[in-house]
């Protein structure tokens, strides 16, 4: 474990801040929600088959409240053939056997919310499972049927079609599309899918779609859903012309006409009582791009990835930290801040590297890596992040310092990207920051399934996470999960809001002002550096030299 001790206690320690004056009384919840990200299938196993459930999740509830979150956010849970960990969904409306059963899900949303817990839960509208009754029946009806309609079938290219429509490239690597045997046992059409051939696109031209979507966005609202995490949703309109070269991916990419149907799942959200929330992952390098997602008519608010890919670095994070401050307030929005998720390496890996910056075209599987560095570092960018105006995303696991696992064994590996891109040792896929949580105990699963299990965990566990349980780290006043845990509670006090840099500081620090009373510094230099202003610590990423030096990658929250 890192060595660290807490300076002071936070608790009791609230009511020394003067709260910043944000104009609105009662914030809507997800402006300046915690939100935890649940992937379902490795955070807790309650019937013993190695893969995590909604019985365990349940009877984790307990410790989410306790960690201090306002929401969660899983993963997908619904029927699957689990070709891409249930982003390839074959009934909207059902929960996978996998995962439970629909009671179980309306009981897990009734339970969280009596612990004051709202949930999130995913949808995934740009593709489907190619089990989907519509898209069996698709290819059941023939070339120019009206359930191809729904999908992206065209003929191929060449003499007799044996060439894909377009050469788009796929997110998993690979072609995509697909070519597929007719009902007369001829070869026939294509089909698109940017993803995995198990996922093929809808065609979001059409208005069974689009009727359909909303359907199940009402499903989920009558059972008490209080959102929604939108997949990949830059994508789902397409260049009908279906240009064969797009190098820049315009032609399936943030398209005028998604907005549209955005502007409709609004109506349908604010249509319901209570505050249903439209959380949009979409992933652009153009902020202004990004804030059209935000229009008031739209989602309420985006994953901030801008901030998730910069390097941990004060000049590049200060510029991210103003440019998010800045095109979320010209829309009205506000801010999320999100260090990791399912898709992209562990943040203390990351941190560990000598390369901190993360692109998902660029992963970095292999290279060195500074545990101790990462984690220290890690520590610091939670009380940064934390104390940023807006929403703030913890992905299970981030809150133990966990790393990424970059040793599974080839054979194990379930990310549909390790065979697409070729079984590629320098970017195998994204199984390493999926690897079920420890929760106590010294051997595999530490906790995960129960003791009587019948099945290993689904992905193998590292041996030296028995220090890094849950168990272990609430026992421990330095652990990465009681700061976490510490800094939860103190960010509800934050609200939302601006913040006021600090003029003159050192080169390599950040700090700045949250209303009168509270102020955050976070030393990214390779030196101590005595902090700025005077105040009283709150709460440190580790420990300080003296009273008033903040050593490197180190941050502090003070009450000033
Ligand atoms: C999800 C991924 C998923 C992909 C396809 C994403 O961006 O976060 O986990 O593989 O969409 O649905």
């Amino acid at each position: 474990m890192t060595p660290a001790r807490q300076l002071t206690s936070p608790v009791g320690q609230e009511s020394r801040f003067v709260v910043p004056e944000t104009g609105e009384r009662e914030l809507p919840w997800w402006r300046n929600a915690a939100i935890y990200q649940i992937y379902p299938r490795s955070f807790a196993d309650g019937d013993g088959d190695g893969v995590g459930d909604l019985a365990g999740l349940l009877t984790r509830l307990p410790y989410l409240a306790e960690l201090g979150v306002d929401a969660i956010w899983i993963n997908p849970w619904y029927a699957s053939p689990q070709a891409d960990a249930g982003y390839d969904v074959a009934d909207y409306r059902a929960i996978d056997p996998l995962f439970g059963s629909l009671a179980d899900a309306e009981e897990l949303i009734r339970r969280a919310h009596a612990l004051g817990i709202r949930v999130v839960i995913d949808i995934v509208p740009n593709h489907t499972s190619d089990q989907n009754p519509w898209f069996q029946a698709a290819l059941a009806a023939g070339p120019g049927s009206p359930e191809r309609a729904r999908f992206w079938f065209r003929p191929g290219r060449g003499e007799d079609g044996e060439l894909a429509p377009t050469e788009w490239h796929g997110f998993f690597g690979g072609p995509t599309w697909t070519r597929i045997t007719e009902p007369d046992g001829t070869p026939g059409e294509w089909y698109l899918h940017l993803f995995a051939p198990e996922q093929p696109d809808f065609n979001w031209d059409h208005e069974d779609v689009r009727a359909e979507f909303e359907s199940v966005l009402r499903f989920w609202f009558d059972r008490g859903a209080d959102g929604f995490r939108i997949d990949s949703a830059a994508l789902l309109v397409k260049d009908a012309a279906l240009p064969v070269q797009d190098p820049d991916e315009r032609a399936f990419t943030d398209l005028e006409a998604v907005h549209d149907v955005y502007r409709s799942w609004r109506r349908v959200a604010e249509s319901y009582d209570g505050a249903r929330v439209l959380i949009g992952e979409v992933w652009l390098p153009d902020a202004e791009r990004l804030a059209r997602y935000l229009r008031p008519d739209e989602m309420h608010t985006v994953f901030n990835f801008l901030y998730l890919e910069c390097a941990w670095d004060a000049e590049r994070l200060r510029a991210v930290i103003d440019d998010t401050l800045r095109f979320h307030q010209e829309a009205g929005a506000p801010p999320t801040w999100v260090l990791s998720n399912h898709d992209v390496d562990r943040v203390v890996t990351r941190y560990g590297r000598e390369d901190t910056s993360f692109a998902i075209y660029a992963r970095q599987h292999g290279r060195p890596v500074d545990l101790a560095r990462g984690s220290r570092r890690a520590r610091a960018a939670a009380l940064l992040t934390q104390a940023l105006p807006g929403s703030v995303y913890v992905y299970q696991g981030e809150e133990l310092g966990l790393w990424e696992v970059e040793d599974i064994p080839d054979a194990l590996r379930q990310d549909p990207m390790w065979e697409r891109k070729g079984r590629n040792p320098a970017d195998p896929g994204r199984d390493g920051c999926r690897v079920p949580l420890p929760w106590a105990g010294s051997e595999q699963p530490f906790g995960f399934s129960a003791p009587d299990a019948h099945r290993e965990p689904w992905l193998p566990q590292p041996e030296a996470w028995k220090e890094y349980t849950v168990e272990a780290q609430a026992a421990d006043a330095g652990s990465m999960l009681s700061l976490y845990r510490s800094a939860l509670r103190l960010r509800r006090v934050l609200g939302d809001g601006d913040i006021a840099w600090l003029a003159g500081t050192p080169e390599g620090v950040l700090a700045f002002r949250r209303g009168e009373g509270f102020a955050c510094v976070v030393n990214l230099s390779t030196e101590s550096v005595p902090l700025p202003l005077a105040g009283t610590v709150l709460l440190a990423s580790d420990e300080l030299r003296g009273e008033t030096d903040l050593p490197p990658d180190t941050a502090v929250w003070l009450s000033v």
